[in-house]
């Protein structure tokens, strides 16, 4: 895997050019941010929807708004977290990303991790929680810290998207955030340092 990239945005160009998503025939454009986080929280949604496909950012659209309402209850914008997703281009008609299409984009998200050393993980919904603790089930595990392998800590919540078609699901969401806030202000530490070791870990 390249790993000597200067910026996320050589990291992101290099990576749109070396995948093989099946999706990239149907979808407009890869959808990615290129600003490190100055918080350490790294956030992994799904896969991008229509408003994504077409600005070519995570989560600009309704439950991308919800995510900003969410931050701000806990006093923290957009700019403070990195936003990425588990598959990098517009599943049609938002059906879920197939195993294949979420391995294609697997090694793109690793290297993400990689540059930016978060101290955090965010899972947002199953299939990136999936990723990261296996055989763990959402609806029992939203709200918990799980420690990967490589010792990266992964925050379980619900997709904001989840709430847009189930209300009910906005209040744990809320509490959730809650919870992160106070997971970081115990003051995690930044427990991955050795770049090869996570690397491994991560699978490749
Ligand atoms: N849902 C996701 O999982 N990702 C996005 O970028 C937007 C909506």
């Amino acid at each position: 895997m390249k790993t000597d990239f200067n910026s996320l945005k050589e990291l992101h160009e290099y990576y749109a050019v070396h995948n093989s998503c099946p999706l990239k025939k149907s979808a407009t454009q890869p959808v990615y941010e290129i600003t490190p986080p100055s918080s350490g929280i790294f956030f992994i949604g799904e896969a991008p929807g229509r408003n994504e496909d077409l600005q070519g950012r995570p989560f600009v659209g309704a439950a991308g708004k919800f995510l900003n309402e969410l931050l701000g209850n806990i006093g923290l914008t957009r700019e403070d977290v990195y936003v990425s997703n588990v598959v990098k281009y517009r599943p049609p008609e938002n059906r879920d990303p197939s195993d294949e299409e979420k391995d294609s984009c697997r090694v793109w998200l690793n290297s993400e991790l990689l540059f930016i050393k978060p101290k955090v993980i965010v899972t947002l919904g199953r299939h990136a929680l999936g990723r990261f603790i296996p055989d763990v089930n959402i609806s029992t595990s939203h709200g918990e810290i799980f420690y990967h392998k490589t010792g990266l800590p992964v925050f379980a919540m619900y997709h904001p998207a989840a709430a847009l078609y189930n209300p009910g699901l906005r209040d744990d969401l809320k509490k959730d955030i809650l919870k992160l806030q106070a997971f970081l202000e115990s003051k995690p530490k930044q427990n991955v340092t050795k770049t090869n070791e996570i690397d491994k870990l991560l699978e490749l």
